[in-house]
């Protein structure tokens, strides 16, 4: 399949449990593949034997619990769903049977954080059988990688059904540290992080973080490969027990199913320490489908500026009037500000009719291809092609999905005739009215993160990869990795971003970004739109301000990953700073590795990422509100060869807050020998790019 070549080695060996590999099982029927009668337990360990996961039915129950090193991670949790029809899937089982397999394989990504992933793991295939009554088996389909392990269901056919409680459960040991946000609150996933005992937790999303007593380990609770089916939410029961809380669908129930069905896998990453669920995170890539697509070579990475960030800070309107950000005139300054610079892409939001008035509660009224006046598109997609650049689409649908899909052929046809290859879409309405026409016409309203919403996603992917286009979703459903099946779905939100900085009230903490990279940035790319170099665009006694020096905005494109990465702010306010600006335009987005190298959640991380088309390197590091000093052992760079570092730190008296401004900017000579330090001010940063010494060129 074209962009996903490559694999390296693959093996695939099922076997039943009489031919034990690294896999043990447990009780009195331990001599055959499907035995009636019945097994105690079993055990499926990851390939370098330190992650175990036991299965068992105590009372008839379907349980599983973890370890890592003989430590419990997870203790004894149920499994099993519930339905508004028919046999539930709780109580009354037993183990009645295994599948064992084990894989190896390295695939390629088209674009992505890193080129090559590897894919190692231990499967078991649990049967569960009905001890009683009529047949109600099923299957646990178990993968067990070393930095963590994925479940899902499978379920035979039964018909039509609506399943009302997903009762899968993770028992966290101890008063773990948690950070996550509120699940199933107006405001989708667009919360300040909070840092508390797993205990004072209600209801979570996920990636959902925490550290075990005692520093660790550290685990992240998510999903993957999250199609036809709702987005799970963390629901805290008794203390430590949280539980799967599906998102509901308009009519109330949690996810409609028609014959034979897979669940999401449920994924629990385990690491020693926090970088480690960072270099972890592949395993939610390693658990979907590969690509389904095939060619998605229109789907290339790129930095781009927009007719974005003026909105934000009530320079520009998105509707008509003396304001109008997407003019004729203000997109070709942007136009030539790209082509100057050499970003290979202009965001346009506002351009289409419909943002007039409060366009929070427009979703009817959007006219998805048709300008407004002073927005000749055609005229401006030549104008920007003829300079090497492309126009970005936007589509903003708040929240209604009907009206979507009506205009959305119409839509991307007319993108894909001038050239525009990128479309960001926006879903802005609160979580639980997203709003679409059922078949006998009566207008629904469902949640944002529901199956309706997850179906509607792949609808959109499919529309526009059949024109060559791809996605950036805003007020998206959460990424479970479906990038690699779905490679046209290039990036999103789902987080607090940048906006918040301009109207947030209270903007984004300096912490923000300490603890989205070991939370919403495990699950994948996010359009965080980085880069704002007028921290206080509404003057300094403004609340809503950039609270971070302008170091970090630098750092945040090596910590945050995304194929297409925004240089938000103003084309003036970069004009007016040059020299830091060279950074984001050296700066790539298309990585051939990507590693985590030193961090504590919430406090500071630092990232290292090789580029893909040369053999330069970049770091990242940034902290929260501490000044803290990072001293970075440079053994990830090539042994023997000379690099020149460029280095672009705080200042000495730089700090967020009453002085953000000053970036030390300086070159040295570096080897991987040795070891740099970089003082970090308080929410600071520093952006380094090493360049192999000698090398001709940019
Ligand atoms: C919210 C998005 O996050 C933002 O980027 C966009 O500008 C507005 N919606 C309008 O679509
Ligand atoms: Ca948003």
């Amino acid at each position: 399949m074209p962009g996903w070549t490559s694999i390296v080695r693959f093996f695939m060996l099922a076997m039943t449990f009489m031919a034990m590999g690294p896999l043990d099982t447990t009780g009195p029927a331990a001599q055959s593949g499907d035995d009636p009668a019945g097994l105690d337990s079993l055990q499926a360990t990851s390939p370098d034997g330190r992650l175990r996961i036991t299965l068992s039915t105590p009372a008839g129950q379907p349980t599983y619990r973890a370890s890592l090193d003989g430590r419990e991670v997870i203790g004894e949790s149920r499994l099993g769903l519930r339905f508004s029809e028919g046999a539930d899937l709780d109580t009354g089982f037993a183990l009645s049977g295994v599948e064992r397999a084990s894989g190896e394989e390295t695939w390629t990504q088209p674009w992505g954080e890193r080129r090559h992933v590897r894919d190692h793991h231990n499967e078991v295939v649990a049967s569960f059988r009905s001890v009683s009554g009529p047949d109600r088996s099923f299957r646990l389909r178990v993968r067990v990688f070393d930095d963590g392990f994925g479940f899902r269901y499978e379920i035979p056919d039964t018909g039509e059904r609506a399943i009302v409680d997903e009762i899968t459960e993770f028992s966290v040991p101890g008063d773990a540290t948690a950070w996550w946000t509120p699940a199933g609150e107006f405001n989708r996933y667009e919360y300040v992080y909070r840092t508390t005992p797993v205990s004072r937790m209600e209801r979570a999303h996920t990636p959902f973080t925490l550290r075990l007593p005692g520093d660790g380990p550290y685990l992240a609770i998510h999903e993957a490969a999250l199609v036809d089916y709702s987005g799970m939410w963390l629901d805290q029961r008794r203390a430590g027990k949280l539980e799967a809380d599906l998102a509901p669908r308009h009519d109330g129930v949690r996810v409609r199913v028609d014959g034979a069905f897979n669940t999401p896998w449920r994924v629990v990453q385990v690491a020693g320490d926090a970088p480690g669920l960072v270099n972890g995170s592949d395993i939610y890539l390693n658990l979907n489908a590969p690509n389904r697509l095939g060619n998605v070579d229109y789907a290339r990475p790129c930095k781009y500026v927009g007719i974005w960030w003026g909105m934000h800070i009530n320079a520009y309107t998105w509707g008509s009037g003396p304001d109008h950000g997407a003019t004729n005139k203000n997109t070709r300054r942007y136009i030539d500000f790209a082509a100057e610079h050499g970003f290979c892409g202009v965001l346009v939001e506002g351009w289409n009719i419909g943002w007039d008035g409060d366009w929070f509660s427009n979703g009817d009224l959007f006219r998805f291809a048709e300008s407004y006046p002073d927005f000749d598109l055609p005229a401006l997609a030549d104008y920007a092609r003829e300079r090497g650049v492309r126009l970005i689409g936007h589509h903003e649908t708040s929240g209604n999905i009907s009206n979507y899909e009506d205009q959305i052929d119409e839509a991307f046809d007319l993108y894909e005739r001038h050239g525009v290859r990128s479309v960001k879409t926006g879903y802005v309405a609160d979580a639980s009215d997203l709003k679409f026409i059922d078949e006998d016409g009566f207008a629904k309203y469902t949640w944002h993160a529901a199956q309706e919403r997850v179906r509607h996603d792949i609808r959109v992917l499919e529309k526009a990869h059949a024109r060559g286009i791809s996605i950036n979703a805003h007020e998206p459903v959460k990424d479970t990795g479906l990038r690699r099946t779905y490679p046209n779905a290039m990036t999103r939100e789902g987080a607090r971003g940048m906006e918040f900085n301009a109207w947030g009230s209270p903007p984004n903490p300096p912490e923000h970004t300490a603890i989205l990279a070991y939370t919403r940035l495990l699950s994948g790319p996010m359009d965080f739109t980085p880069g704002i170099f007028d921290l206080m665009p509404h003057g300094e006694d403004d609340e809503n301000r950039v609270p971070t020096t302008l170091a970090k905005q630098l750092a945040l494109y090596v910590v945050i990953y995304s194929p297409i990465q925004m240089a938000a702010d103003l084309p003036e306010n970069y004009e007016a700073r040059p020299e830091p600006f060279q950074f984001i335009k050296d700066v790539p987005v298309d990585w051939e590795e990507s590693v985590a190298l030193q961090g504590e959640v919430g406090d500071f991380i630092v990232m290292a990422r090789k580029d893909r088309d040369t053999d330069d390197w970049y770091l990242g590091a940034v902290t929260d509100e501490e000044a803290r000093t990072v001293t970075v052992p440079l053994d990830f760079l090539e042994q023997g060869r000379n690099y020149t570092a460029e280095i672009y730190r705080d200042g000495e008296d730089t700090h967020w807050k009453t002085n953000p401004y000053p970036v030390t900017i300086e070159q040295r000579s570096l080897t991987a020998s040795d070891t740099l330090t970089l003082p970090l001010a308080a929410g600071g940063g520093a952006a380094v790019r090493f360049k192999p010494a000698g090398r001709a060129g940019k």
